[in-house]
């Protein structure tokens, strides 16, 4: 880390160099303190610019120090050092200012900043709330409205936004370090805007506070950092500075403590190392210029439009002509939908779609370096496919699979070159769902994996390496969880209370409904498939509603009964028949949402032990994300293992071991008892 001074005549230029991203870690923020007192004593010095090296302004605290006790200077002597300097200091922005970075921003007399650059105030998806005056001086600059949205919301701005919002005083075309220092030279000699501390916050709407309030509590569902930060800007709304800083910050200290900031800080930490694991570090990969997909329906159709999206030019290769059509169909329905969502322009959408060529010949293939095969879940069907690409691709293409459950190991067998061939399962819709699982055979080489990895680096999807097994890592998760919801239908529980207690633990969707919406008849074709392997798949009360064709939504009926045209799930007097005859003879008990929960949750840690015994998962973190991007866990418990971890894996495996004595769980596994034992999954990574 170093801080620089320059002097450009009467302009010092403060430069921040703390690399990755200039977070202001304690050897920061006390050079910015000395920064100020240096230049103060030096009569040469007009005006200050704040300028940082690298990719970015500073962007926030060092959230690694968050698990600590706090160590001074804090951040907010710092800012307040900085805004009461006797010279202005100007922020010169780059990258992202963002939390403590604006912060310290907001301490300036001045920002400028690129038109690429963004501001915001991110801390709520942290679990924590701005803690160096953010909630404070935000609404003093920019008003209420603006500071509540910002703040409770966490998105940043672009540099126009903030221009436009009052956040940023001139936007820089060209060089910025010129620019600012341009700048700075303007404002020299001339009186000095009040202290953003000074000024006051101007009135809002009666009634805006409540309001806001509903609408912030809406989105934050159980996270509870939103509504804090709402409660931060209200009151630097309506009392003095210092009694709203204090405000802040005992609010931002005791965040900062809490389940959910630790929580969400694991997952953060998780994404970021994500897409880099260690075991493939300095492994060279192929470039990728060129892709096609295999098969447009919804898979192949969501996956071309991710590859679009990143600006890949697609071939989408279907089975005829009429397949090609409805193919490119399914894709412009996508980016239409975007268009409408408000996510892209109707001209980018044309662009898009212009660059994905339709066909049904395989010749078009020659020379594209990577090629996702989603054809029908068939074996046979896949075989074909890779046996027509081993003629056609060149040597050094990348093959994938998008499987769901097929083993690639198979799918590959007749593959020329397998070393090049692996899983690339994207989740459904896959423009959207961020998770991607990579699945490498036996003979993938490790250049081809790491490929993947750049993959989705290149398609912004969080990657998770996982091993062969039904399932991989997600969807072998979901069938416990849906072979345990099960059990507890047996064992007295109702479809709809424990649907409640899913989305009470903070799930979008319960597994009933959520097996509704996709379809009663996927699952039953992959027990059908597990049963012809030998396998026992539990799941008396859905086989019979497949029997009685209750596939779900699309059949009127499957868990829950629906009129037509209403997606909401009416419990059905069928089903509950059903239930009780398969019931009949088996110990009913009556269920509360916190057992429930536990007999869904804790079976899902249990299995999700064993695929990290098995290494068809490497860490637990991986499992996390895994959860939480393609299944909707809540990312402010941290995914299951970060969860099971928190609440103390000595009490879960004492809740398994209850549940098993009952007959309504597996027992715990013997990496479950020995990470127990050790108080951490880490143990199991080590053996
Ligand atoms: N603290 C510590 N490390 C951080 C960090 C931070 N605030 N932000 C990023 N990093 C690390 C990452 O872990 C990663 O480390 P690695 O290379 O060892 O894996 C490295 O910096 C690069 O991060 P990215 O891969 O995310 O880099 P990108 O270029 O894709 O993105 C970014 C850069 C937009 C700045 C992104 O990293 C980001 O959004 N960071 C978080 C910003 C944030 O949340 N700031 C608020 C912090 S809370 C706060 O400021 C409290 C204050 O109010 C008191
Ligand atoms: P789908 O039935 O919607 O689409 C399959 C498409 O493949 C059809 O358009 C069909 O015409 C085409 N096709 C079949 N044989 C072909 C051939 N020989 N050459 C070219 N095209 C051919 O199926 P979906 O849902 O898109 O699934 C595709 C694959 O993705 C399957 O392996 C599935 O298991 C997997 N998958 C599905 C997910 C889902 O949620 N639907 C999630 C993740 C993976």
């Amino acid at each position: 880390m170093t801080v620089t001074i320059a002097r450009e005549n009467a302009i010092a230029v403060v430069t921040v160099d703390n690399p990755p991203v200039n977070a202001l870690s304690q050897a920061l923020r006390r050079a910015l303190v000395e920064a100020v007192a240096e230049l103060d004593a030096d009569a040469a010095v007009k005006v200050v610019v704040l300028i940082c090296a690298g990719r970015t302004f500073i962007a926030g605290a060092d959230v690694s120090e968050f698990g600590k006790p706090p160590q001074p200077p804090h951040l907010p002597d710092v800012v307040a050092g900085i805004e009461s300097a006797k010279k202005p200091w100007v922020a010169a922005i780059h990258g992202s200012a963002l939390g403590g970075g604006l912060e310290v921003a907001l301490g300036c007399a001045y920002r400028v900043a690129v038109a690429s650059a963004s501001l915001g105030l991110p801390e709520v998806k942290l679990g924590i709330i701005p803690g160096a005056g953010g909630t404070v001086r935000l609404p003093r600059l920019i008003g209420a409205a603006a500071a509540v949205e910002l703040v409770a919301g966490g998105s940043p701005v672009g540099a126009k936004k903030a221009q436009a919002l009052g956040l940023v005083d001139a936007v820089i075309d060209g060089d910025l370090r010129a620019g600012a220092i341009a700048f700075a030279n303007e404002i020299a000699g001339k009186p000095l805007p009040q202290p953003i501390s000074g000024r006051a916050v101007p009135a809002v709407e009666a009634g805006f506070w409540e309001g806001a309030e509903k609408a912030v509590a809406a989105k934050a569902k159980r996270e509870a950092a939103p509504l804090r930060a709402l409660a931060s800007v209200r009151k630097a709304s309506e009392t003095d500075f210092a009694s709203a800083m204090a405000f802040e910050r005992e609010t931002f200290l005791a965040l900062r403590g809490s389940e959910q900031a630790a929580a969400l800080r694991h997952v953060f930490f998780a994404e970021r190392a994500a897409p880099r694991p260690p075991e493939l570090a300095g492994v060279t990969t192929r470039d990728l210029r060129s892709a096609a997909v295999i098969g447009g329906g919804t898979m192949g159709a969501g996956i071309a439009a991710a590859l679009r999206d990143a600006g890949l030019p697609v071939v989408l290769v279907e089975r005829d002509d009429a397949a090609v059509e409805r193919g490119l169909a399914n894709i412009r329905a996508i980016f239409d939908g975007s268009v409408k969502r408000g996510r892209i322009t109707p001209e980018v959408a044309a662009e898009r779609m212009a660059g994905v060529t339709g066909s049904d010949d395989y010749g078009l293939l020659a020379d594209t370096d990577l090629v996702i095969e989603a054809v029908f879940e068939d074996l046979a069907v896949k075989r074909a496919v890779f046996e027509k690409l081993s003629a056609i691709c060149r040597p050094d293409a990348v093959l994938a699979t998008n499987t769901s459950y097929l083993d690639p190991s198979l799918i590959s067998e007749g593959v020329a070159r397998p070393e090049r061939f692996l899983g690339l399962h994207f989740f459904s819709p896959a423009h959207v769902m961020k998770l991607l699982e990579i699945v490498p055979t036996e003979a993938t080489a490790p250049e081809v994996l790491a490929t993947g990895f750049a993959l989705a680096r290149q398609l912004g999807k969080i990657p998770v390496r996982a091993g062969i097994c039904d399932g991989f890592i997600g969807n072998r998760i979901l069938k416990v969880t849906r072979a345990q919801a099960e059990r507890l239908l047996l064992s007295g529980a109702t479809p709809s209370a424990v649907d409640a207690a899913m989305r009470a633990f903070g799930l979008p969707m319960g597994p009933f409904e959520a097996q509704d919406l996709g379809g009663l008849d996927i699952a039953a074709f992959q027990r059908k498939a597990a049963r012809e392997r030998g396998e026992t798949a539990f799941a008396p009360v859905a086989e019979r509603l497949c029997a009685m064709e209750r596939f779900g939504q699309k059949t009127g009926g499957g868990w829950y009964d629906y009129v037509p045209g209403d997606r909401a799930p009416k419990p059905s007097e069928a089903v509950a028949a059903v239930i009780a005859e398969e019931a009949a003879g088996r110990p009913q008990q009556a269920w509360d949402e916190a057992s429930i929960i536990d007999a869904v949750i804790l079976p899902m840690v249990n299995e999700a032990t064993r695929i990290l015994e098995e290494r068809v998962a490497l860490r637990s973190a991986d499992i996390d994300l895994v959860k939480i991007h393609g299944y909707g866990f809540p990312r402010w418990r941290g995914g299951p293992m970060h969860y099971a971890e928190a609440r103390g894996l000595a009490g879960v495996v004492a809740v398994l071991d209850r549940l098993a004595s009952e007959g309504l769980a597996e027992p715990p596994c013997g990496g479950l008892r020995r990470a127990a034992e050790a108080g951490s999954f880490s143990v199991l990574a080590k053996e």
